[in-house]
Order: C-alpha cells, then sequence, then structure tokens
C-alpha cells in the first residue's frame, strides 16, 4: 500500500504509474511522436540506429538546441531535455507556492522512488545509493570519509579531476597518507599497458585505488574491471570516478568489482544541473564518515550521506523525468551513436595538414570526449577560432603534458553539426 505522503506526491507531481501518458510537462504532441519514435524503432539494431540522422533528428527535438551557437562541449556538463527543465519548473513553482510544505512533505516523498530507479540503472541495491549534486560531493565523500593512517598508500593518476586530486593532497597534508602517482600515456590504445602500470603502482600499503572511468581531458576510458580484479585480489579498495561513464559506457556497477562510485548526473544522464549520485557497497556503508553531519555517523544506512541541508528538491526529483527518458533511449543506442559521432569528425579531420588527434582509437578505450591540436598553434587560439568565425563552442585543455581542444558531441548532435565543426578546423589548418 502506498502511504498517504507518497499517494499525495505521485497525484501531485503526475509521476502515478510511471508512465509518460500522465507526465504533463509533455505536451501531448511531443509525447505521441516520441512514442512513435520508440515504437518504430524497437526492433533496429542499435548500430544501425547510430547512423541514422532521422532517429537522432527527433531527439534534438526533444532538447532547447540553441540554433546560434554549435554545442561541443558535453564534456563539460549536458543540458536537459525540455520535459525535464519543465519539471523542474513545474516543481520549482510548486515549491515557492509554500516551500517546507511542497518541498519536505510532498517532493521528498519522491525520495525513495527515486532512489529505485537509479539503483535499477546502475544495477545495484537501493540501499547502496545516495542522492546528491554532484561527483565532486559523492567522490570527495570517499576521500574524506575513509579511515586511512599515516603510510597508508593511495594509487591514483595525474589525469585525474583536479577537485579529487585537491581532496587527495589536503589528506596527505594532514594525515601523511603517500599518494602514488600512475603516469598514463595519452593517448593509450592497449589496456594490458594501463592495467600494468596501475598493478606495478600496488604495494603491500596500498589501501586504495582511484580509477577516472573516463577522463575528462581527451575521453580516454580505463579498464576499470580488470585494474580492480587486481586490487581486489590484494586487499585493495576501489573508488571510481564515474562522473562521464555513467549513462555513456554500457555497464552496471556490479560488473565494476568496485567498492565505492560517485557521478553527475547532469553529464551523460542530462539530469537537472546540480544533480549527483554516490554508490557505497553495502557491507563499506558503515566504514566511512559522512562529509556532513549525520545523527548516526557510523551506521550502515546510505541515507547518512544525504544530510545536505536545504537544496533543490526540484532538481532531485526532476532526475525521475531525466532517467525516464535516458531509459527511452537506451544507453546502448547511446553509446553507439556517441562512438559513430567521435568517429565521424576524427576521421574526417585526422589527415589535414598538421592536425593530431590525442585520444585513443581503440574503440573499447574511446568515447565520445575527443581531443584535437593542430601544429604550431595553441589551444586556446584553436577554440577562438572556433567560436569567433563558426560560433562553435568547443574547450582548450591544458593540463600536465596534454595540450588539445576537446570536442564532445551529444544525442541531439548531427552530423551536419560535424560537418560545420570539420569545416573550422580544415580552415584553421589552412591559416598561413
Ligand atoms: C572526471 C570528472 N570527475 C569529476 C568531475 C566533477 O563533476 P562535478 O563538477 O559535476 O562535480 C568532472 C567534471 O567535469 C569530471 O570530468
Amino acid at each position: 500500500m502506498l502511504s498517504q505522503n507518497r499517494r499525495s506526491f505521485f497525484r501531485q507531481t503526475g509521476l502515478l504509474l510511471g508512465g509518460w501518458s500522465l507526465t504533463n510537462w509533455i505536451d501531448p504532441m511531443t509525447q505521441s511522436r516520441l512514442n512513435d519514435l520508440f515504437h518504430q524503432y524497437k526492433e533496429v539494431a542499435e548500430e544501425d540506429i547510430a547512423t541514422d540522422e532521422s532517429f537522432w533528428r527527433e531527439i534534438r527535438e526533444a532538447y532547447t538546441v540553441n540554433p546560434g551557437l554549435l554545442n561541443l562541449n558535453s564534456g563539460g556538463v549536458s543540458p536537459s531535455a525540455e520535459i525535464v527543465q519543465n519539471a523542474l519548473d513545474r516543481y520549482n513553482r510548486m515549491s515557492n507556492e509554500g516551500p517546507s510544505y511542497y518541498m519536505w512533505r510532498v517532493l521528498d516523498q519522491g525520495r525513495e522512488p527515486l532512489r529505485e530507479k537509479l539503483a535499477a540503472l546502475a544495477g545495484c541495491s537501493k540501499e547502496e545509493i545516495a542522492i546528491n549534486r554532484n561527483a565532486t560531493e559523492a567522490i570527495n565523500t570517499i576521500i574524506f570519509g575513509l579511515n586511512l593512517q599515516k603510510g597508508d598508500e593511495v594509487v591514483l593518476s595525474k589525469m585525474d579531476y583536479p577537485n579529487m586530486i585537491h581532496a587527495w593532497k589536503q589528506r596527505e597534508k594532514r594525515d601523511g597518507i603517500k599518494l602514488v602517482w600512475v603516469d598514463i600515456p595519452i593517448p593509450c590504445n592497449n589496456a594490458d599497458e594501463l592495467v600494468a602500470l596501475f598493478s606495478n603502482a600496488f604495494s603491500n600499503k596500498t589501501k586504495i585505488v582511484h580509477l577516472t572511468h573516463v577522463i575528462n581531458w581527451n575521453g580516454q576510458v580505463l579498464p576499470v574491471r580488470r585494474i580492480a580484479d587486481i586490487a581486489k585480489a590484494r586487499n585493495i579498495e576501489v573508488l571510481v570516478d564515474a562522473a562521464h561513464s555513467f549513462g555513456q559506457l554500457e555497464y552496471k556497477i556490479s560488473e565494476l568489482n568496485c567498492d565505492y562510485l560517485g557521478t553527475s548526473l547532469h553529464k551523460w544522464m542530462c539530469g537537472p544541473l546540480g544533480s549527483g549520485m554516490l554508490f557505497i557497497r553495502k557491507e563499506k556503508i558503515s566504514g566511512i564518515w559522512p562529509l556532513l553531519s549525520a545523527d548516526k555517523p557510523e551506521s550502515d544506512d546510505i541515507r547518512k550521506f544525504e544530510n545536505l541541508g536545504t537544496r533543490s528538491f526540484p532538481t532531485e526529483q526532476a532526475i525521475h523525468v531525466a532517467l525516464d527518458f535516458h531509459n527511452r533511449i537506451g544507453t546502448n543506442r547511446k553509446r553507439a551513436r556517441l562512438l559513430f559521432l567521435r568517429n565521424y569528425w576524427i576521421n574526417r579531420v585526422q589527415d589535414f595538414n598538421g592536425v593530431n588527434i590525442l585520444s585513443p582509437s581503440n574503440p573499447e578505450l574511446s568515447c565520445a570526449l575527443g581531443g584535437v591540436i593542430v601544429e604550431g598553434k595553441t589551444p586556446q587560439q584553436l577554440e577562438s577560432f572556433l567560436l569567433d568565425k563558426h560560433k562553435i563552442h568547443t574547450v582548450a585543455i591544458e593540463w600536465e603534458s596534454l595540450k588539445c581542444v576537446r570536442i564532445t558531441p551529444n544525442v541531439f548532435t548531427l552530423t551536419s553539426d560535424l560537418d560545420r565543426l570539420v569545416n573550422g578546423i580544415k580552415a584553421f589548418s589552412e591559416q598561413k
């Protein structure tokens, strides 16, 4: 039986039965168009859909794509589909009619159903999922929450995300732990080499390995499962930064053999901005101290990580709609399409004069994010040229020894957009 509060939530937010037919933030025309589209392509193989512009044109229509600016920086953050924006607006307006009533008594009733939905997609128990605001918060919770002693070793890489590196360095200063750095070659097409680099860094003092599943600087994918298997066999814990893999690569968390995983949902889930998720293997929950106060900090209830104080309940609850939309597209179709788009532009630019690609070509180790550089020019020069002359938004990367412009298409990107990019890179490479 649904409790009175949960009933009230479902009635007021339109989620009853979880069906598209009752979601009143989607207009009936769009709803029927999307229903027809998914029905029509039900039996079509993902590799065929990947190259089918008609399918993806319909998906694009579900987003609010700016006609003037070509956004190729989903490696930073992704926009939400219009239905997610509508849900967010609606929940926000509702909340402002009586914040303490609508946020705490109505919207918050959607938290447990959301936990279940996230767990179903992630392939774990709902008792292992905490809902929070982003990957930084999720992964910092683990880094600062672990019991580590002076001299304990942590294996990580200089290509990890700065917010995580800074957190580990703070622990190094405060607690005297030792950071052991793995030097990842850029790009790397050999999974064996990556596995060896990490396993060679393990010692009898290693307590945890930090693995960035998809390196944000150039889209390098790490063979997380293989490294995790070696780590676990040596009693080393595994923390995965899944900011760019969750919703982009096809896997269940249980298949990674990790203990902890953090991700943002505003990247490849196209969730509302400022939404994230933390996974902790059930038996490890009691051993992690919460980052923010909790009445029972040593409890094994994952909810102890959700004492964030007042935050955006509208944002949290709009995640429901993003998950429904993502699930209808399917991670497998998305993965196939994104690889196709990546190869589409790279294959066309790689032979231009002076152009170098700084992302792996091995499909197992690559994804939507790709890095490009033109000899003799800085990343900033290429980024500015693409924006000023072609109204294409990308990002210049200068991190460690890597210098490139990162290009990241998304499900709303069409091949005609990438033709515009190819023309831009061509013109830049031909500049005197
Ligand atoms: C690999 C990686 N980890 C973590 C983050 C942090 O994500 P957020 O800013 O959503 O916390 C990012 C952001 O781009 C990232 O690329």
